[in-house]
């Protein structure tokens, strides 16, 4: 067995029916380690994987160990690991480095046993591999040939790093294709973060004030959830587009400060700093319930509900409830955590499908192509038409194709009104 360090390696079997449940929900990753079995793209390739160690994940690993790479995983966050999951990764060979309820010592010591391996491709949920490799394990670089990068927060982080002359190799923004951010963003994260605030709260939504921070991708599917639930959802922006479009698409869009007193819940998704502050939390009514769906524990602020309260305690699983000095109650989800990760399973698998299958063509086109310079790239057209296209034959649509006739007149600038 691999070198691993996971929390009980006895929980490998009931790991092994997590994650078979899961690939039976992602045929196109089936369909890709058939392609990876024969071909073996990536025979040899030591692949680097700082990724939510989730039951999906564990599918994705095993493709890429199909086509021949050898695959080191750590996670992308404390409280996201499905211990059962990396237990069975663990116990079929792949050196894993994974557990739920990492302190960031810990974490980051798992991110260095992944660097250990010499990946010469990385996989990243939000940065904190390249932002490793890049600070503090340099001699890393000369080994890799590129990455991929699988959330908004991570591009925006990468892209800064490109911004200051810092980055020094190639990565794939996995997050801006249509098959991943369209359906995984919006109708995963939408999904997920309903799905973690019932199993940490078990409360009704129907009839209750429900404020979403944030009407990007993953927002805006947490708000419309939230609806299908019967909440009555409110919108807070900071973009006048995409504030104009929560007003259209049905929701009440007003400041948070105008919001706070108002909500029963509050969720963000922002990939912001401190969009719910101190200012805010004052507002709040007692029995508030906070969560957060962005990628880092920043877009609550914490410390300032730890300073605003005499103490804390854990009522349930993931759901802690603050006294403040005023008395009333605030209660917080997953520790301002990802909630639909730390608290549930995450994404769907159906979703994690089109996200990983993205993950595993990226991985085969930046391995098999010349070394791309080192800035952000998006995926090639080709991967995510490919995708969209395995995913509806997974499903068994079938869709039309344009005539010959129909092909003509849409490249022609000829035909006009007739
Ligand atoms: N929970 C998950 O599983 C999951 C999945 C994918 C992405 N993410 C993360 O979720 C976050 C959002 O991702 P996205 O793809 O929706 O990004 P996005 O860029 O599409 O949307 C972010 C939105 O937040 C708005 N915003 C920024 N600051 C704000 C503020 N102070 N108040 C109100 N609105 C504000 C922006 O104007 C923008 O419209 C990122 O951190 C991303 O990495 C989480």
């Amino acid at each position: 067995m691999a070198d691993y360090k996971v929390k009980d390696i006895e929980l490998a079997d009931q790991g092994e029916l997590l994650i078979e449940w899961a690939e039976a929900h992602m045929p196109v990753l089936r369909l890709i380690r058939g392609r990876f079995e024969e071909e073996k793209p990536l025979e040899g390739v030591r692949i680097g994987a700082c990724l939510h160690a989730t039951k999906e994940t564990a599918v994705l690993v095993r493709t890429l160990e199909t086509g021949g790479a050898e695959v080191a995983l750590c996670a992308s966050n404390p409280l996201s690991t499905q211990d059962p999951v990396v237990a069975a990764l663990a116990r079929t060979g792949t050196p894993v480095y994974a557990w739920r309820g990492q302190d960031t010592e810990e974490y980051y010591w798992c991110v260095n046993k992944v660097i250990d391996r010499g990946p010469v491709l990385t996989m990243d949920d939000g940065a904190d591999l390249v932002g490793t490799i890049h600070s503090k394990r340099t001699e890393a670089l000369e080994m890799v040939k590129g990455g991929s990068e699988e959330t908004t927060t991570g591009v925006i982080r990468l892209r800064a790093m490109e911004a200051d002359g810092a980055l020094r190799y190639p990565i794939v923004a996995v997050n801006d294709t249509y098959t991943k951010y369209l359906f995984d963003n919006r109708y995963g994260t939408g999904q997920s973060t309903i799905d973690g605030i019932l199993r940490a709260t078990s409360v009704l939504l129907a009839g209750k004030t429900f404020v979403v921070c944030g009407y990007g991708w993953c927002a805006r599917g947490v708000a419309i959830r939230a609806r299908g639930m019967g909440s009555n959802v409110v919108v807070t922006e900071v973009n006048p587009l995409r504030a104009l479009e929560a007003m259209m698409d049905g929701f009440r869009v007003m400041p948070l400060l105008e919001a706070a007193p108002q909500g029963d819940f509050f969720v963000t998704s922002t990939g912001g700093i401190n969009v719910i502050d101190r200012g805010h939390m004052e507002l709040m009514k007692s029995g508030a319930i906070l969560a957060n769906a962005g990628h880092f524990n920043v877009e609550i602020n914490i410390p300032a509900l730890e300073d605003m309260s005499t103490g804390k305690r854990r009522l349930r699983p993931s759901l802690d409830e603050y006294s403040l000095k005023d008395g009333r109650k605030l209660y917080l989800l997953a520790e301002g955590r990802l909630v639909n990760l730390a608290a549930a399973e995450g994404h769907p698998s159906e979703v994690m499908d089109m996200s990983f299958a993205d993950q595993a063509l990226v991985a085969e086109w930046l391995w098999k192509g010349e070394k791309l310079e080192s800035r952000v790239h998006e995926v090639p057209e080709e991967i995510d038409s490919t995708v969209a296209r395995l995913k509806l034959e997974g499903m068994g649509i079938e869709i039309d194709e344009l005539t010959e006739e129909q092909k003509k007149y849409l490249s022609s600038w000829k035909e006009g009104t007739v």
